[in-house]
């Protein structure tokens, strides 16, 4: 493609990039999907001379890269970067910019992964976080040690409770100490909210979720805009070598090209199930950003699209309640994970989140997780009636 022509796409919608962005057909074959390039290294066209500047697949495979275009062009940033895994990308990034003896806040409500890589591996490492209320601008102001703080760490909406952070407004914050913001936008995804767009400095991804979206592929991204960063972060990631490898980077374009439509759908389903549970007598209490009771409702509707898959709930019953209903559904699949075109449910106290029991991130007993997927509206409503007994 030409230059005008990248420029030309650049400027497209969301759908159109999503198809396109990336990957040129090839130039021998014009095959339209880029192929599965299985291959560890290239022969080179004289000692040093690199064609297209492929060496080794752990520094660069043209798979890889058409993903990595992909999706730089979706977060609307300059460079994408594809790993191995949501926490693989994670650790890169906080190991591009941070040093030991540094400091980072991070959300009181998270995915338990990602508290889990801070809480037993960065802070081993030397670098310290502390949990703040993320809804809360005034408490990560705080909560910033001038100087050592080098990151923000954002998840909005969080996972297992769906609170909202303010990107545009901690992204200031963030800056006025001399701080990057990094957000997680894989409850979001790049379709219902663009965080380089309101001023986050990183972007990352557990792109097992929604960007993949069928659930037979583990991976994660970062993408940022930052030129110095973005090399920062290719130097990491070539030195670390927690790189996607070419199938896992395919699956993952495959499934970025449909994400449009599928988080449509989403959200369409979510909205249902939301309006059942909100009026269902077992149920206490819908964590849900759509709701206009959701106390980040209007920071919501102000910087994402619609409001996802993603749904919590609690239940009268207790935990033993919560148990059940995770047990007795037969359309929604008991099991970690979320994003996929599949429903889901799980009880993030003994399943996702048992690693921040008895932290300042324990979630409620009584609390059930769903991702709602994209099959037909009420036969999930259905299956919710039938296992809320
Ligand atoms: C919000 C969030 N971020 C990051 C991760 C980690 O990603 P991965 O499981 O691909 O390592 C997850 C996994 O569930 C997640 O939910």
């Amino acid at each position: 493609m030409s230059d005008q022509q990248h420029e030309h796409l650049a400027k497209t919608g969301f759908e159109t990039r999503a198809i396109h962005a990336g990957y040129d057909p090839d130039p021998t074959t014009g095959a339209v999907i880029p192929p599965i390039y299985a291959t560890s290294t290239y022969k080179q066209d004289g000692v040093g001379g690199l064609r297209g500047g492929y060496e080794y697949s752990r520094s660069a495979n043209p798979t890889r890269t058409a993903l990595e275009g992909n999706l730089a062009a979706l977060e609307e940033g300059e460079r994408g970067f594809a790993f191995a895994s949501g926490l693989a990308a994670e650790d890169t990034l906080v190991r591009s910019t941070t040093a030991p003896g540094d400091h980072v806040v991070i959300p009181d409500d998270a995915y338990g992964g990602t508290f889990r890589l801070f809480d037993k591996v960065e802070k081993v490492w030397g670098v310290d976080h502390t949990p703040v209320a993320l809804s809360d601008v005034d408490a990560v102001r705080a909560a910033i040690r001038p100087g050592q703080t080098k990151l923000v760490w954002v998840e909005t909406p969080t996972n297992p409770m769906l609170t909202i952070a303010d990107i545009e407004a901690l992204a200031a914050v963030a800056h006025d100490a001399g701080a990057r913001l990094v957000v997680d936008n894989t409850f979001a995804s790049p379709y219902l909210q663009q965080p380089l767009t309101l001023g986050a400095d990183a972007v990352v991804h557990s792109t097992t979720k929604y960007c993949g979206g069928h659930s037979d592929v583990v991976g994660g991204a970062v993408v940022v805009r930052d030129l110095d960063l973005a090399e920062r972060v290719a130097f990491h990631q070539n030195a670390m070598g927690a790189v996607a490898g070419p199938f896992d980077a395919w699956l993952t374009l495959r499934g970025l090209r449909t994400l449009a439509l599928r988080m449509e759908r989403h959200s369409d389903n979510a909205e249902k199930v939301v309006e059942f549970l909100t009026s269902h007598e077992a149920v206490t209490h819908v964590y849900y950003p759509g709701l206009e009771s959701h106390p980040g409702h209007d920071v919501a509707s102000r910087q994402m699209r619609r409001y996802g898959g993603m749904v919590s709930f609690r239940v009268a019953g207790g935990e033993q309640q919560a148990l059940a209903v995770c047990e007795g559904t037969s359309v929604f699949t008991l099991g970690e994970s979320l994003g996929g075109v599949e429903s889901l449910i799980e009880h993030p106290g003994r399943m996702t989140h048992a690693s921040v029991a008895g932290t300042d991130l324990e979630v409620p007993a009584d609390l059930v997780r769903l991702s709602v997927g994209i099959e037909t509206a009420d036969d999930l409503v259905a299956d919710l009636e039938r296992a809320l007994g």
